[in-house]
C-alpha cells in the first residue's frame, strides 16, 4: 500500500506564521507537525510516501525526512502548485499510486488513543473500496460529516454543511482501492472552487464501498490549523510525554517498534541527536516492546 501526505496550502489561518514557513513544518511541542501524519501512516504498516507540498517548502521538507532510509522508509516528493483542493492529491499522485492501494493522509491531522494502532493496522490490510474515520464533533459545519445508519452504513456525506445531518466529521485519513485515481479524475471543483476529497468519497458511497470507521472517544483527534489549535496540540503532546515518559509522533521509535529499523539503526539515530531526543530513543531501546 502506497502513502500521500497532503503538506500544502497557504495556511492562511495562521499568518503571520505561515507567510515564511510551511504550516506542516511548524513545531506542535518537541516535533515538526508533519511527523504526525508520517508515524500514523507508518503504524499502517505503510512504508512508501509521497509528500506532496508547495514549490516553495520542497527543500525544507527534503531537509527534514530525506528519502527516508535511515527510518526504514522510502519517501517521494511532488508539488502542488495551488491549493486547488485534496482530492487533487490523487491527479498529482497518480503514477505514483498506479494500480495500488493507498492512504491519504492531511498534514495537519494528529491522532491518538488507545487501540488506534489497531485500527491503523486493519485500514492498512485494506483493498478494496474506501475506509474513513469518523469522529463525533461540536461544530460539524466545519468538516466533511457523514451520516450513519443503526448498522454503521453510511447514508449521506456532505462538506461543511449549513445544516449538518449529523455530528460525525470524517477525519483527515483516508484508505482507497486503486480506483480512487479515477474518481478524482471525475470530481469538479466544488462551490468553493476546490477539487473536494469529500465528492471522492461520496462517489464511493453512492457504489456502496464505503466503510465508515467510528473512533472510539478515548482517541484524540486534533488539527492544528488555528493559533489556538496549535498551541493546544503542544500542550496536549507536551502533557503525554511528560505524564507517561513516552513520545507522541516519533518516527524513530515507530520505525523501530514496526520492525522497519533494527537496534543498532535506532542507536545511530540516537547519535545524531545532543538533546533530550536523542536521550530518548536511547532509553527506547531499553525499553520493553509493546
Ligand atoms: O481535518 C478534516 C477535514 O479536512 C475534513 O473533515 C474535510 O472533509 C476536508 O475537506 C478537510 O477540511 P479542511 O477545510 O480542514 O481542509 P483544509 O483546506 O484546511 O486542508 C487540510 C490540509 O490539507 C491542510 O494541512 C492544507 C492541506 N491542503 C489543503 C488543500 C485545499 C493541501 O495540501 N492542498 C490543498 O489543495
Amino acid at each position: 500500500m502506497k502513502g500521500i501526505i497532503l503538506a500544502g496550502g497557504r495556511g492562511m489561518r495562521l499568518h503571520p506564521i505561515t507567510r515564511g514557513v510551511s504550516k506542516q513544518l511548524l513545531p506542535v511541542y518537541d516535533k515538526p507537525m508533519i511527523f504526525h501524519p508520517v508515524t500514523t501512516l507508518m503504524l499502517a504498516g505503510i512504508r512508501d510516501i509521497l509528500i506532496i507540498c508547495m514549490p516553495d517548502s520542497l527543500d525544507a521538507y527534503r531537509r527534514l525526512l530525506g528519502d527516508g532510509k535511515d527510518w526504514g522508509m522510502n519517501f517521494d516528493y511532488a508539488v502542488q502548485p495551488e491549493a486547488k483542493g485534496l482530492a487533487e492529491a490523487y491527479i498529482i499522485g497518480a503514477n505514483y499510486v498506479g494500480d495500488e492501494p493507498s492512504a491519504l493522509a492531511l498534514g495537519d491531522n494528529m491522532f491518538y488513543g488507545a487501540g488506534l494502532r489497531g485500527d491503523l493496522e486493519r485500514a492498512g490490510q485494506h483493498t478494496t473500496g474506501a475506509q474513513v474515520f469518523a469522529f463525533q464533533v461540536q461544530n460539524p459545519s466545519e468538516f466533511g460529516i457523514v451520516e450513519i445508519d443503526a448498522s454503521n452504513r453510511a447514508i449521506s456525506i456532505e462538506e461543511k454543511p449549513q445544516k449538518p445531518r449529523s455530528n460525525w466529521a470524517v477525519t483527515g485519513l483516508y484508505f482507497y482501492d486503486s480506483d480512487v485515481v479515477e474518481i478524482a479524475r471525475s470530481v469538479k471543483p466544488s462551490a468553493r472552487g476546490e477539487l473536494e476529497i469529500t465528492s471522492v468519497n461520496e462517489a464511493y458511497l453512492k457504489a456502496g464501498r464505503l466503510q465508515v470507521n467510528k473512533l472510539a472517544r478515548g482517541t484524540a483527534w486534533l488539527d492544528a490549523g488555528t493559533f489556538d489549535g496549535l498551541i493546544q496540540a503542544s500542550q496536549f503532546v507536551q502533557t503525554i510525554e511528560k505524564r507517561q515518559g513516552h513520545k507522541v509522533a516519533c518516527p524513530e521509535e515507530v520505525a523501530w517498534r514496526c520492525g522497519f529499523i533494527d537496534n543498532a539503526q535506532l542507536e545511530r539515530l540516537a547519535d545524531g541527536y545532543r538533546n533530550e531526543y536523542g536521550a530518548y530513543l536511547r532509553g527506547v531501546l531499553g525499553m520493553p516492546s509493546d
